[in-house]
């Protein structure tokens, strides 16, 4: 009875010893590369691709993730100006804040958005900041105080 509660101890410690290794192992494959690396086949983490203006990364790159990751050309209606890790950002709806569209978005540059459509006019935020959106002419200001 002595020796099989021996035996039981030390297959308990065999098994934690085991579960100890294979934690670090894990630790050591995924977790060891920076924000901007990826782990290649030989266990190297390698710099993520940067992308240029109207590309980014295929899918997510980084902290030993993202091998295959490609650059491909911005979704419609996103677009990216510069070189570089980050992703394309989506464009401006000027029909969204009620203005006249001076330039149609492009997966390298922002669209561009005049004057308030008519019967619209500039909303001025308290402290002078204009207000992208435009705001009907003639609509009651909001609600704020409770009935
Ligand atoms: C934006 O694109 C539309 C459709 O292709 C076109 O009709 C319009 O003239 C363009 N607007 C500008 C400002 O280039």
């Amino acid at each position: 009875m002595g020796t099989s509660s021996l035996q039981l101890e030390y297959t308990i410690w065999k098994v934690l010893i085991l579960l100890t290794y294979f934690v670090s192992r894990i630790i050591c494959e995924t977790g060891d590369c920076r924000e901007q690396e990826f782990r290649d086949h030989d266990g190297n983490c390698v710099l993520c691709k940067q992308c240029g203006p109207g590309m980014e990364l295929s899918k997510e790159c980084g902290f030993g993730y993202g091998e295959d990751a490609q650059c491909m050309t911005c979704r419609p209606n996103r677009f990216k100006e510069d070189w570089g890790y980050q992703k394309c950002k989506t464009c401006l709806d000027c029909a969204l804040v009620n203005r006249f569209q001076k330039a149609n978005c492009s997966a390298t540059s922002n669209a561009v958005c005049g004057d308030c459509l008519p019967g619209f006019y500039r909303k001025t935020k308290l402290g002078g900041f204009q207000d992208m959106e435009c705001v009907p002419c003639g609509d009651p200001p909001p609600p704020y105080e409770p009935h």
